[in-house]
């Protein structure tokens, strides 16, 4: 049987909690790099990632409750740091509190 699925707020971001452009650094705790995956899943390519390139923060955003939750406690049972997940349609996310990048 599938154990239950557990949420790690450490690794959920909810929507309703966003004022405004994300600030990465401050979500994060560290300023590098982010990069995102539109539609995560179940998260099996953003936990390879986290992996393989701790140095970069990742950003998965997923619309399907249940992949959301599973990419969620997956990345929570593999006590990852460098991975968010969001719920949410992604062109609303980017387009609402992902801006440009100031220079
Ligand atoms: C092929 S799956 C990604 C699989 C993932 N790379 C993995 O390793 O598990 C594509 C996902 O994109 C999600 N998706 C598609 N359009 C989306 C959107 N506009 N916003 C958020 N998620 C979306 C779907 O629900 C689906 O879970």
């Amino acid at each position: 049987m599938r154990h239950p699925l557990r949420d790690y707020p450490q690794i959920s971001i909810k929507p309703e909690s966003l004022d405004g452009p994300i600030d990465f650094a401050a979500l994060f705790s560290r300023d590098a790099a982010v990069h995102i995956e539109v539609g995560s899943g179940r998260g099996a390519f953003l936990l390879s990632e986290a992996i393989n390139y701790p140095q970069i923060n990742f950003l998965g955003i997923e619309w399907r409750r249940g992949f959301y939750r599973y990419s969620v406690d997956r990345m929570g049972r593999w006590n990852i740091t460098n991975v968010k997940v969001i719920r949410t349609e992604a062109a609303w996310l980017i387009e609402k509190h992902i801006g440009e990048k100031k220079r």
